[in-house]
């Protein structure tokens, strides 16, 4: 898919990268937490959607409408929409097409929707289950007001169109869901996606403080991100999201983009963290990092510790060398996360979301 974003922002040598693609829980339960393998993307018509929709709901036989009725769930959560009723290929469609505009940011709303899944999924908290992609909770005043959610509105407002169209789907597999389709669609790896989560109410929002700041160092982002059960690796691995996108000073308080093409996934993060050179940049704003070389690049606090912290730095390099480890570890645990706090019993079994272009000219 040709993102004119890309070669409107792309320095030469990157825009030749870019051209190919352009609980409150009671007690403990199941949570979902494993990715299984990625979709093949060449095989069935557009119809896989619906069909695993239905095998998935079909393997559940009808306990997730049975698990809705469970008392000891005091989650308060609405039914969800089963998920036969959703064509989930056809979701995709739609938020595929609503992912360019040129009047918005770098031409695309696909880093803003990858920061709502994560946003909406990060709150997971291991320890009681509470929290997690189950419940669309930044939907209400007091989780949509965290500073760390700030400007996300552009992403849920901008999927209120595909909700429009589609009002069966529930917001959490919504918001999930377009994570997955920006991903796949800016160039990255197929990510495994399980539909079934439901919608909470006002008292399910999370406390302020789940998610990471961006001026801190490696003890912080372990911190949150082991609280969500989250290793080092994975850590990494869902760093190089920073690919996308940029910050924006009247959302975080921080400024501009990790690398030259902010709308195409790879592993420049990683290229880039290890290649140039990083000053702390002389400004009124908060503490961040810009390259020497042409000052036009940022890196936060936290960005900086996967290179200056040992046990983050082996993966770091790793990454920086090789894409496809990148891409293989980060669909895994990009997976993990949009799953999180979901119990099991909900899910269906993965429905295989194909990228526009590997879709047959008739089905896309
Ligand atoms: C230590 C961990 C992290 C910190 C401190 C952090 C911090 C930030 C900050 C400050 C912004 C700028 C927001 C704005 O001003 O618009 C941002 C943007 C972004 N983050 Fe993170 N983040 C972290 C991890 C992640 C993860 C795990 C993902 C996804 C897997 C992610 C995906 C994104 C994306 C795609 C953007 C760009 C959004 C846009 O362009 O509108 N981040 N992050």
């Amino acid at each position: 898919m040709a993102f004119a974003s890309v070669l409107r922002t792309a320095t030469p040598r990157l825009a030749v990268r870019a051209a190919p693609q352009l609980a409150r829980a009671s007690a403990r339960r199941a949570f979902a937490s494993e990715a299984s393998s990625a979709p093949k993307g060449n095989s069935g018509g557009s119809n896989n959607g619906l069909l695993f929709g239905l095998l998935g709901a079909g393997a559940l036989g009808g306990g997730l409408y049975l698990y809705t009725r469970d008392s000891s769930d005091n989650r308060n959560v609405k039914d969800a929409a089963s998920p036969q009723q959703v064509d989930y290929q056809k979701v995709y469609n739609a938020i595929a097409d609503i992912l360019e505009d040129e009047k918005y940011d770098d031409g695309s709303y696909g880093p803003v929707l990858v920061r709502l899944a994560w946003h909406a999924s990060g709150t997971y908290d291991k320890e009681t289950g509470n929290g997690g992609s189950n419940g669309a909770t930044m939907r209400f005043a007091p989780e949509a007001n965290h500073g760390a959610n700030a400007g996300l509105e552009h992403a849920r407002n901008r999927l209120e169109i595909v909700k429009k169209k589609f009002p069966e789907i529930t917001y959490s597999d919504l918001w999930t869901l377009a994570g997955v389709c920006a991903i796949q669609e800016m160039g990255g790896p197929y990510i495994t996606w399980r539909a079934g989560r439901k919608d909470g109410n006002v008292e399910n929002c999370t406390p302020d403080g789940r998610l990471p700041d961006g001026d801190k160092g490696a003890d912080h982002v372990r911190k949150i991100f082991y609280r969500m059960g989250f290793n080092d690796q994975e850590i990494v691995a869902l760093s190089g999201a920073h690919a996308l996108g940029r910050c924006h000073v009247d959302r975080s308080g921080f400024d501009g983009p990790w690398q030259y093409a902010p709308t195409t996934f790879s592993n420049e993060y990683f290229r880039l963290l290890e290649d140039e050179k990083w000053q702390e940049r002389k400004w009124k704003g908060p503490p961040q990092f810009e390259n020497k070389s042409d000052k036009s690049l940022m890196m936060l606090r936290t960005d900086m510790a996967l290179m200056t912290d040992k046990g983050f730095r082996q993966y770091t390099d790793k990454y920086a060398k090789d894409e496809n480890a990148f891409f293989s570890d980060f669909s895994k645990a990009f997976s993990k996360l949009i799953h999180l706090g979901v119990p099991t019993a909900q899910l269906s079994e993965p429905v295989p979301l194909k990228k526009i272009e590997d879709q047959a000219p008739a089905s896309a």
